[in-house]
């Protein structure tokens, strides 16, 4: 199951769209949640009972006007709604336990002029026990790419599955980039020992997705600029919660989360399992 989380903006419906999409690539359902206070799911009796009933009343067209927005897009799949309690963030986050993939648009309707990214977007992708997709700007034609973010931590094999699996669903290439930068002073290591990490990360791959095109860089400058260049017009960019230089204690590495910010495509945050 695919959740999408909505909240009345126009960026909560392009992510209905991709999440539409997606589901029907993974011949998923898809299930639209729409968070509302908790007392005002509750209540039904007393003096704000009338306050209550009119923001569940919101709320529900809010989710009509995205189910509407799904059907338009993708007939087949299998659309449900539901009003969540609580706080956006915790509640999308519960509701997606379940879920295979937690969807949401990149900013909402409480959206500051300055702020690339709106608090329940970021809270999730940083929180939510699963992956999660930031939907941006959808390029209008992609260019049948898909594009991997790797740095050879144990997160770049779980990064891998995720971006090949993407890649299959949706007959794209996949291109898979290492970017390294030397960070101290005097000469850093070889480029060809910097190419041998991906190399590593994908030896057998080839042989194993033999219906996939991969093109593997490696790249020297600073990750973020690295990517954010290569997934321009791509159909999705992949990444981990986690990398390499993980603080401990800090939910997203440095990377995903300026990427969260302003990724120049869907980005996928591939939450790493068992640590770093
Ligand atoms: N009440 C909600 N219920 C369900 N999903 C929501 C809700 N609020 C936001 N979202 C999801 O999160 C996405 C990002 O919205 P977010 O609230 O983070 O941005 P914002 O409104 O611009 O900023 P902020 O709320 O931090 O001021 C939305 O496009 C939607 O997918
Ligand atoms: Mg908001």
């Amino acid at each position: 199951m695919i959740i999408v989380g909505v909240d009345g903006s126009r960026a909560g419906l392009e992510a209905t769209a991709w999440a539409a999409g997606e589901a029907a690539l993974r011949k998923a359902p898809l299930t639209i949640g729409h968070a509302i206070p908790r007392w005002a799911l509750e209540l039904d009796s007393g003096r704000y009972a009338e306050v209550a009933a009119w923001m569940r009343e919101g709320g529900t067209s809010v989710l009509t006007a995205a189910q509407e927005r799904a059907r338009r897009e993708q007939p087949e799949v299998e659309v449900r709604t539901v009003l969540l309690p609580g706080d956006a963030r915790n509640a999308l986050i519960d509701a997606a336990r379940d879920a295979d993939l937690l969807v949401v648009g990149n900013h909402g309707l409480g959206r500051v002029r300055g702020l690339l990214v709106g608090s329940v977007a970021y809270g999730v992708a940083a929180h939510a026990a699963g992956d999660v997709v930031v939907v941006r700007e959808v390029p209008d034609r992609p260019r049948g790419e898909v594009v991997a973010g790797i740095d050879g931590s144990a997160a770049s094999e779980q990064v891998l599955a995720f971006a090949l699996a993407e890649a299959e669903l949706r007959h794209a290439a996949l291109r898979v980039v290492h970017a390294w930068a030397w960070p101290g002073p005097g000469p850093g290591p070889e480029e060809g020992s910097e190419r041998a990490v991906l190399r590593d990360t994908l030896a057998g791959v080839r042989d194993r997705h033999p219906g996939v095109r991969i093109v593997d860089e490696t790249v020297q400058g600073h990750p973020v600029e690295v990517l954010r260049e290569a997934a321009a017009g791509a159909d999705l960019l992949v990444v981990g919660s986690r990398g390499h230089g993980a603080i401990a204690g800090m939910v997203l590495g440095s990377v995903s989360q300026a990427l969260v910010q302003d990724a120049p495509a869907p980005l996928a945050v591939v939450r790493t399992r068992g640590g770093k």
